[in-house]
């Protein structure tokens, strides 16, 4: 057998989200890391990997059976979650998908409105468009990890369902969880406010309303101040 699957920041930060002896199943796995990982370190005893492309399923395919846990691990072809509402799944990771994407797949799958599964999400872009769709439809924000690769900084986030809407500011639709213990929060306010300066000065050009963007930029300013 091969040895162990090595995850980056990124997936480790989302495997670490996802609770001991789960139902596991990760939406657009690709190539089946983050399942292999949580079955090779013991974390989950089966999972499903499931993709909605071929190539995707053929490399997640190879992979789990070159470390011999095709008996673990099954691979799906599937759009989102489709066909796995009776299941029983626990916990559902749908990973390095923009943020409007994983609404989508999330509001096709009414069956995750169910306080006993948790959703592990982590988008690669847009991350205020999902975190809105979860305020609205009641999925709360237990935990949320950044992690720093290279330049980027990336955000996981565990959200379980409640079925109380709230709303949220911009800042916190923005920014996510405002943990001011995270080392990670600077610099990440930092670069929101930097695309924000960005988008206002190209809406301004365009002579758009900019006052969304000074909104949040006077929130951004007064956060950075304090931390
Ligand atoms: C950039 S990869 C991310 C792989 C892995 N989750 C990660 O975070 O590293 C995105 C994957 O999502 C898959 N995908 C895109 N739309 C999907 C959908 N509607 N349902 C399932 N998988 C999808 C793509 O085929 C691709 O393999």
């Amino acid at each position: 057998m091969e040895k162990r699957t090595v995850l980056d920041a990124r997936l480790r930060a989302a495997a670490s989200l996802v609770r001991q002896g789960a139902f596991f199943a990760d939406i657009g796995t690709d190539h089946a890391y983050l399942p292999l990982f949580l079955v090779e370190n013991g974390r989950v005893e089966r999972a499903l990997a499931a993709d909605i492309n071929e190539g995707p399923v053929a490399a997640a395919r190879t992979h789990i059976a070159q470390r011999g846990l095709s008996d673990k691990i099954e691979v799906r072809r599937a759009d989102g979650l489709s066909g796995m509402e009776s299941l029983g799944l626990t916990d559902i990771a749908i990973c390095g998908m923009g943020g409007e994407l994983i609404r989508d797949i999330l509001a096709a799958a009414p069956f995750v409105k169910d306080g006993a599964i948790r959703l592990i999400l982590q988008p690669m872009s847009r991350a205020e468009v999902l975190r809105r769709y979860l305020a609205a439809e009641g999925f709360a924000v237990k935990e949320e990890r950044r992690t720093r690769d290279g330049d980027k900084i990336y955000t996981c986030m565990a959200a379980e369902y409640t079925g109380t809407p709230y709303t949220l500011s911009l800042l916190e639709a923005t920014l996510g969880l405002l943990d001011r213990g995270d080392p990670l929060l600077l610099a990440d306010a930092e670069r929101k406010r930097t695309a924000a300066r960005r988008r206002m000065a190209g809406k301004a050009q365009g002579y758009q309303n900019t006052d969304a963007e000074q909104t949040l930029l006077a929130e951004l300013s007064a956060l950075l101040e304090e931390l």
